[in-house]
């Protein structure tokens, strides 16, 4: 279906040695996301353009310090991260261009992109409530109900310095003002069943174990216990249930994986057919596909595992901007109340 890795190297090499060495495009990609399928996506843009691209696969804060270490001379033209929270630290390192399209401007939602210009959301992914069918008659519906003293004991949680939860309170904060926001995160955390502790999954593992009847995670952690055995989980998906979180009102939170134009992009040409290739219907059901999220675009269908979970009202009245705006006064609170 694909060439495999191997091969395309071997065509790239060869277009470059005998073909037209002095017309040979390519486009370099600084991704801090990366999966098995990521030579299709991009092979199909070879494909499309006869641009060849390069890949540096990196987290996104080894990424962001690569390029400001490169300087004015970084071969970085595209940078992919995954969380608002890490496209705007990237802005803030000042590793970033604005770049606006036509085409992205009419495929992406306004609150999916940056209002500078400086980024674009090419998926995305809800950070939602799962519970204990076993255990929970009534789950909370929304973000503010986790904060009930009625759920005392009962949630789990992960760190206050996760990028996911500091997007996650920085849109509360834009939503119900900061005061507002830290009595929230007062109130989670004095429910919390223990302290933070791991990632995602750790907290789904949670209520599969007995430890909490209620977690909050992005929904594709969930999903990836239907995909293939996940140790902890998986054995406990039937208990499992879910709850798309504030339906009657604003929606869902929804955070992004994001695309952006490197400073100094030394193939601006090829940075900006790819960017905008980002948005194609074929990309788009790439990005969201690999790894359970929804297309940024709207049209584009899901992929059968994500399809699994059904559909939501995402909130879009809430710019996913804000999660960068906020993020320093989301750390203070979390940092203030304890929620380490
Ligand atoms: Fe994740």
């Amino acid at each position: 279906m694909t060439l495999s890795p191997s091969r395309s190297l071997i065509a790239a090499i060869a277009l470059s040695a005998t073909a037209f060495p002095a017309l040979a495009q390519e486009v370099n990609v600084y991704s801090s996301r990366h999966y098995d399928t990521d030579d299709a996506l991009y092979q199909e843009f070879t494909n499309r353009t006869g641009i060849t691209v390069n890949r540096i696969e990196a987290k996104a804060d080894e990424l962001i310090a690569r390029m400001q270490a490169e300087g004015d001379n970084s071969p970085a033209d595209v940078l992919l991260t995954v969380d608002v929270g890490r496209a705007s630290r990237a802005e803030e390192a000042g590793v970033l261009q604005a770049f606006s399209s036509d085409v992205i401007d009419a495929r992406i939602p306004p609150h999916l992109r940056d209002p500078d210009n400086m980024w674009f959301g090419v998926s995305q992914r809800a950070r939602i409530i799962f519970y204990a069918k076993d255990r929970v008659e009534n789950p909370p519906r929304t973000y503010e109900e986790l904060a009930d003293p009625k759920w005392k004991d009962t949630i789990c949680i992960r760190s206050g310095s996760n990028i996911y939860n500091l997007s996650l309170l920085a849109g509360l904060i834009d939503v119900h003002g900061e005061e507002a926001a830290r009595e929230w995160a007062k109130g989670v955390l004095a429910n919390m069943a223990r302290p933070p502790q791991g990632g995602d999954t750790d907290q789904l593992r949670g209520i599969v174990s007995g430890e909490c009847d209620i977690a909050v995670s992005n929904q594709y952690y969930y999903l990836r216990g239907f995909e293939g055995e996940v140790e902890g989980l998986t054995s406990g998906l039937d208990n499992l249930g879910f709850i798309w979180p504030n339906q009657g009102d604003r929606g869902a939170h929804v955070n992004l994986s994001t695309a952006a134009k490197a400073a100094h992009a030394p193939n601006s040409d090829e940075a900006d057919k790819l960017l905008e290739f980002f948005t194609s219907d074929f990309a788009q059901a790439h990005f969201a596909g690999q790894n359970n999220e929804y297309p940024a675009v709207s049209g584009v269908p899901l992929d059968e595992d994500t399809a699994r979970m059904g559909i939501f009202i995402p909130d879009t009245q809430t710019s996913t901007a804000v999660y960068g705006d906020n993020a320093a006064k989301a750390q203070a609170i979390f940092n203030e109340i304890g929620w380490n």
